[in-house]
C-alpha cells in the first residue's frame, strides 16, 4: 500500500525534540527523511539519558523512528558540497537550530532557493521575531513564556511546568502541519517557502482558553468557574485554576480507593449538566437533583468544591476503575489518571499501535509511542531509528558518488 507523503523527500538537520517530532511524522506518513548528523557524535539525544552505557538513549530512538541517518560536517567545503546535492534533490528542509546557526553554515534562505527553488525551508525557534528571536530555547522555557506555566497548578503555589512536551513536540506537530501546506501550495506555485513555528506560539495556541479567561477576567473581574470563584480573590490575570475543566463543564480530581499508599489512585470527575440527576442517585444524595442550592448549573458553581469533596466521599470507597465503570453506565464522564505503567500494560493501546514494541540491534527490544494520527490508506508502520550514519554510502550513491568519492570524502573527514 502506498504511502500518503511517498515521494516527499526531507532533508532533516533537526535534534533534540521539537525538530525530530516534526521529521518522525514525515517519515510516518512516508516521505524519505534522511537526517544529517554529524560524525562521531551525531544528535546530542543519542547520548542523553542513556539507560544502557553506548547505546542510543530512548530519548533518541523514540523520536527518530523511520529515519536514515548520514553523517556529514556541514562547515568542511566538501561537505558543504554534499549539503548542496542534497538541497538540490529534496523538496523539504527542516531545522531546529539556535538562531542564525544555518546562516553561518553559509546556507541562508536565499541561498537554499538558488540552489532549488522548489525548497522549503521549516524551522522550529524559541521565538518569533522581537525581542527574544535570538535566544536558545528548551522545552520549559517555552511552556513559561507561551502561558502555561502562570497558568498551570494550584492557587496558592508557585507555577508549575506539565509533562506533556508541548513546548518541544507541540512545536513539532505545528510545524508538520505547515510542512505538508506549504507542500500542497507548491503543487499550484511551483514555489518553495519558508515554515516557521516559534515555540512561544505553539504553547500559546495550546493555551488559548486561557487568553479566552484573561478576556473575561478583565471584563467581569471573576470566572464562576475557577477554584477561586466565589470565596476567594482574583487578580488582573488569569489565576492558576488548579484542576478545574478550562471548560464549560465543571470537573475536578478525586480520590479513589487506595489513594493514601498509590499516587495514582484518582480519577478526573466531570459534573456535566445533562448527568446531574444520575451524579446525584449514583452518590446518593438524590434530594440535590431539585434542591434549589444544587438543581441548577448556576447554584451550584459557587459550591463546586462542597460537591466535589462530597462526590469524593463516593469515590474513596472504590478504585479509580471501578468508578469508571459505575459512572459510564449513566453516560458520566470521567478518567482515571493511569500512570505510565498502565498507559504502557494497556492491551487496546497497544492493539491501535498507539504503543509499539520495537526491536533495536544494540539495545533490544523496547517500547514507543507510535503515530497517534491515524490514515486508513496510509497506515503507519514503526520502524527503529538509525544508527549513526547508518546509511551515509548509501544515501551517497542514491545521489550519484561512486564509492571511491566516498571514500574520499570519508579520507577528509567531510563525512
Ligand atoms: N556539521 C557542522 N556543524 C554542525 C552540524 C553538522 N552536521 N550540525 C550542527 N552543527 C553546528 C551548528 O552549525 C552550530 O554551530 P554554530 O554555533 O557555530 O553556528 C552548532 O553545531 C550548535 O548548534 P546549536 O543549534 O546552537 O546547538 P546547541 O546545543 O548549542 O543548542 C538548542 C541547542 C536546542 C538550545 C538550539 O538549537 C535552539 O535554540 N534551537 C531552536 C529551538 C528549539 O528547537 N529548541 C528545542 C529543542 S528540543
Amino acid at each position: 500500500m502506498s504511502k500518503a507523503l511517498e515521494g516527499v523527500r526531507v532533508l532533516d538537520f533537526t535534534h533534540v525534540q521539537s525538530g525530530p517530532t516534526c521529521t518522525q511524522l514525515l517519515a510516518w506518513f512516508g516521505a524519505d527523511v534522511i537526517k544529517v548528523e554529524r560524525a562521531g557524535e551525531g544528535d546530542a539525544t543519542r547520548a542523553q539519558l542513556r539507560d544502557i552505557p553506548g547505546v542510543d538513549s530512548l530519548y533518541f530512538t523514540m523520536l527518530n523512528h523511520n529515519k536514515r541517518s548520514i553523517t556529514l560536517d556541514a562547515k568542511h567545503p566538501a561537505g558543504k558540497e554534499v549539503l548542496e546535492t542534497l538541497i538540490r534533490d529534496c523538496d523539504v528542509l527542516v531545522e531546529n537550530f539556535a538562531p542564525g546557526a544555518l546562516d553561518r553554515m553559509g546556507f541562508s534562505w536565499e541561498r537554499i532557493q538558488a540552489l532549488n527553488p522548489r525548497m522549503i525551508v521549516a524551522s522550529v525557534k524559541g521565538f518569533g521575531p522581537g525581542p527574544y528571536e535570538h535566544c536558545k530555547v528548551y522545552e520549559n522555557v517555552a511552556q513559561c513564556t507561551g502561558g502555561s506555566a502562570s497558568t498551570t497548578g494550584f492557587d496558592d503555589g508557585p507555577p508549575v511546568v506539565t509533562g506533556a512536551q508541548i513546548g518541544d513536540s507541540g512545536s513539532g506537530l505545528h510545524l508538520a502541519l505547515g510542512i505538508v501546506t506549504a507542500l500542497y501550495q507548491r503543487q499550484a506555485t511551483g514555489r518553495g517557502q519558508r515554515v516557521l513555528t516559534a515555540m512561544q506560539d505553539a504553547v500559546l495556541n495550546l493555551c488559548r482558553v486561557k487568553l479566552r479567561d484573561q478576556q473575561r477576567l478583565e471584563r467581569n473581574g471573576v470566572m464562576e468557574e475557577y477554584p477561586q470563584y466565589a470565596f476567594g480573590e482574583f487578580g488582573s490575570a488569569v489565576p492558576r485554576a488548579g484542576n478545574a475543566s478550562g471548560g464549560g463543564q465543571p470537573g475536578w480530581i478525586l480520590k479513589c480507593k487506595g489513594w493514601d499508599s498509590d499516587p495514582n489512585a484518582y480519577i478526573y470527575f466531570i459534573a456535566q449538566a445533562a448527568v446531574w440527576p444520575a451524579i446525584c442517585r449514583v452518590i446518593g444524595r438524590e434530594e440535590w437533583i431539585t434542591h434549589p442550592d444544587f438543581a441548577t448549573p448556576r447554584a451550584r458553581l459557587p459550591r463546586l468544591m462542597e460537591i466535589f469533596a462530597t462526590i469524593e466521599e463516593w469515590t474513596k470507597t472504590l478504585t479509580k476503575f471501578e468508578v469508571m465503570d459505575i459512572l459510564n453506565q449513566y453516560d458520566i464522564p470521567c478518567g482515571p489518571i493511569l500512570s505510565m505503567k498502565e498507559i504502557a500494560e494497556e492491551p487496546s493501546l497497544r492493539a491501535t499501535g498507539t504503543i509499539v514494541e520495537v526491536e533495536h540491534p544494540e539495545r533490544g527490544s523496547y517500547l514507543t509511542v507510535g503515530n497517534p494520527i491515524k490514515l486508513s490508506d496510509s497506515p503507519t508502520e514503526v520502524r527503529r531509528s538509525p544508527l549513526l550514519g547508518e546509511h551515509t554510502d548509501e544515501v551517497l550513491a542514491q545521489l550519484g558518488y561512486s564509492a571511491a568519492q566516498i571514500a574520499a570524502l570519508r579520507e577528509q573527514r567531510a563525512i
